[in-house]
């Protein structure tokens, strides 16, 4: 019995202990020793959990993107201080089907952890036998995908289809939490539209699913990614006091100081970035050492320094075009020259460090049509050249 309390006590977040703590007060002398006895030696888990793998305070993750976060991106995000990294949603039916470029997908390194493999499917058997796959593959958690709105996945059900059939939903997650001994969380968005903001309802039923932690976009299926996220339900969700697994808050943060703001104002345990990380890894630096500062923790700075070496302090324009030049040739080796170069496009089109340079949509146009490395490297440097005379 006791162990069982002190794992159920294990999973819950320092904001939740404090409150039992103090709900613990209110019962007999019994209780509170019961309670909050079992809680003295464990202050390394006052910190969020999900399973085994701890985090330190606020933590901040790499949101899966499809064609964004690759081996590649997943470790120059992890460089700069990335909590936990995801890989890109890897289809159910493709992985049975022994897909090869679907099995690649499911490549990691050890460097990366804490790192979560996504799958989403619509059928029940496939998303448990996907599941089976992605266990041999070694991730620290299986996420799955009930939040993905594009047609070719939310409308055959998969994805964000799945906020129409609930029982299904809840169906697969139990069976895959069963079926497989590693974490299992999910990444879900507010309801199917407005008129179904069912929320608050399904993080009770899928954390009676068994998973140990949960993700939620704070947008619709219907807003695809379109009007800004809607952070009051997350924050709802996260304060119901039947909740006690790690709530992922995820939409629209592209500062440091939107982080904090997520954190202090939502109180998630943990924030979710995804397309303010395209051309700018760095972001999560930004964003931990502004956390880190105002929270007066710097324990995760001491971390990071020792799992990926030192970090500059300060980035300024060169180390970041570094950076990118970096990123461009991971792709390149790892793909080919064309496709390499085509898959750091987003990036190089996005990147905030070309932002206000005068006349620079020449040269913009240029870089995004470069097809050969000499060619684009030239560009690049041209720039640097320009920027730093
Ligand atoms: C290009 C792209 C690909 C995405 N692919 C996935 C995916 O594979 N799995 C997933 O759960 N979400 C995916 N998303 C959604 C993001 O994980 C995230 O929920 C969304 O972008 C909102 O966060 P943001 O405002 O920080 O970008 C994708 C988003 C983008 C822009």
């Amino acid at each position: 019995m006791a162990a069982k309390l002190r794992f159920f006590l294990n999973i819950r977040t320092k904001e939740q202990i404090f409150f039992q703590q103090h709900q613990t007060f209110h019962f007999s002398l019994f209780a509170f020793h019961f309670f909050f006895v079992p809680l003295q030696p464990q202050k390394q888990h006052l910190f969020m959990k999900i399973g085994n793998i701890e985090f330190g305070p606020r933590p901040v993750f790499l949101a899966p993107m499809e064609d964004v976060t690759d081996i590649g991106f997943r470790l120059l995000c992890k460089r700069f201080g990335a909590s936990m990294v995801y890989t890109e949603f890897v289809s159910a039916e493709a992985l049975i089907r022994d897909v090869k470029s679907t099995l690649q997908k499911l490549t990691i390194s050890d460097e990366e952890r804490p790192v979560g493999i996504q799958i989403y499917g619509r059928d029940i058997d496939a998303m448990v036998e996907a599941a089976k796959i992605v266990e041999q593959a070694g991730p620290d958690l299986i996420d799955l995908n009930f939040g993905c709105p594009v047609k070719k996945v939310a409308g055959k059900g998969a994805g964000a289809g799945m906020l129409q059939n609930i029982p299904k939903m809840l169906e697969i997650t139990r069976k895959v939490v069963d079926a497989v001994k590693l974490p299992v969380t999910v990444k879900t968005r507010l309801g199917w539209n407005h008129e179904q903001l069912i929320i608050t309802e399904l993080a009770e039923q899928l954390q009676d699913c068994g998973i140990q932690a949960l993700t939620i976009h704070g947008r619709t299926r219907s807003q695809m990614y379109t009007g800004q996220a809607d952070w009051t339900l997350i924050g709802e969700v996260k304060r119901n006091p039947r909740i006690h697994i790690p709530i992922i808050g995820n939409g629209d943060i592209t500062s440091a100081e939107e982080a904090q703001q997520a954190f202090d104002t939502y109180g998630v345990d943990a924030i979710m970035i995804g397309r303010a990380t395209f051309g700018r890894p760095w972001i999560f630096k930004e964003v931990r050492d502004y956390l880190d500062q105002n929270h007066g923790d710097r324990s995760d700075c001491a971390k990071l320094a020792e799992h990926c070496g030192p970090v500059p302090m300060i980035l300024d324009f060169n180390a970041k075009l570094d950076i990118l030049i970096e990123q461009l040739r991971i792709n390149v080796e790892r793909i080919d020259e064309k496709r390499g170069i085509l898959h750091t496009r987003r990036h190089l089109a996005a990147t905030p460090i070309f932002k206000g340079i005068p006349n620079f949509r020449p040269t913009r146009i240029a870089m995004l049509r470069a097809e050969t490395m000499p060619e684009l490297l030239a560009i690049l440097e041209d720039i640097r050249t320009l920027l730093t005379q």
